[in-house]
């Protein structure tokens, strides 16, 4: 690669579709992104947090279209990647990072607990990779991201289906990444460590005390004592999306502070 460095992470004519765009690690993501020059296309079921990625993109003076869908539903995922050609021409980047986490014990799971998580965070990465596939091989590049989770290797008490689902993305993205390379299109995925988000708040009803003890809990499994905040992976996600991983594919990168190391 020729060129000065910076040129390997620029997004500049590039388009990208992030879904969970409308918070934590997808909201940052496609913040970055729109920073590193692509005109990004925010997926979400939450409107508010989606016109709030918007307008923060736009006072960058970057490009942003917002589009309300649910992940789990293929026809919605397949539109979205219509939508994102129609606009912008082109899809160098599709990142996958809506998911959600139902906490409860192995004994407590209801058949709705599975059937939610499963349709998210597995079936909605499936379809996202679909939807991407179809048009990145038919224009012969891009980069698929996937957010995986340290919970995919290294299980705690009360994520035993969310982590089910996230080794089901690292197979996804391994199995991706066979089929689209001949193509000229990566497949990768991110399994971050404990991050500071919406999601491991629990949303607003947690109390000051309580996100303290959990964020030195969320430290504590990582031998570097740290905790890893939205920008930490957005970065992560920057490189994955860029010209500057082009020898990199079928890879789940670990940002997590040495939690695991595989
Ligand atoms: N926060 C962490 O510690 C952590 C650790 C490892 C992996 N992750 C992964 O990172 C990703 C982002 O997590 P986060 O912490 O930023 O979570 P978050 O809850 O802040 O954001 C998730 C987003 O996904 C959206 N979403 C949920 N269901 C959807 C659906 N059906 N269709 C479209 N959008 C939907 C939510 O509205 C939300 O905006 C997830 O894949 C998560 O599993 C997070």
């Amino acid at each position: 690669m020729a060129g000065h460095w910076t040129e390997a992470f620029s997004l500049s004519g590039r388009v990208a579709v992030v879904t969970g765009a409308a918070s934590g690690i997808g909201q940052e993501s496609a913040c970055l992104l729109a920073e590193a020059g692509a005109a990004v296309v925010l997926a979400d079921l939450d409107e508010a947090g989606l016109a709030t990625t918007a307008a923060r993109i736009h006072d960058l003076g970057g490009k942003a279209l917002v589009r309300r869908v649910d992940v789990s539903a293929r026809s919605q995922v397949d539109q979205l990647a219509l939508d994102a050609v129609s606009a912008f021409g082109r899809l160098d980047v599709w990142a996958n990072v809506a998911a959600v986490d139902i906490h409860k014990p192995i004994l407590e799971v209801s058949e709705a607990d599975m059937d939610r998580q499963v349709a998210v965070n597995q079936k909605g990465v499936y379809w996202g990779c679909v939807a991407a596939g179809r048009a990145m091989t038919a224009q012969g590049s891009g980069s698929i991201v996937n957010l995986s989770s340290t919970g995919a290797d290294k299980p705690s008490p009360g994520i035993s289906v969310y982590s089910m689902t996230k080794a089901a993305v690292n197979a996804c993205t391994r199995a991706c990444a066979i089929e689209f390379a001949p193509s000229g299109v990566r497949v990768n995925a991110i399994g971050p460590g404990y991050v500071d988000t919406p999601m491991t708040q629990a949303a607003k009803e947690i109390d000051p005390a309580r996100r303290a003890a959990m964020l030195r809990a969320g430290a504590a499994i990582s031998p570097m004592g740290l905790y890893g905040v939205p920008r930490d992976i957005a970065l992560t996600v920057l490189y994955l999306a860029s010209d500057a991983s082009r020898f990199v594919t079928g890879q789940v990168l670990r940002p997590n502070g040495g939690a695991t190391m595989l």
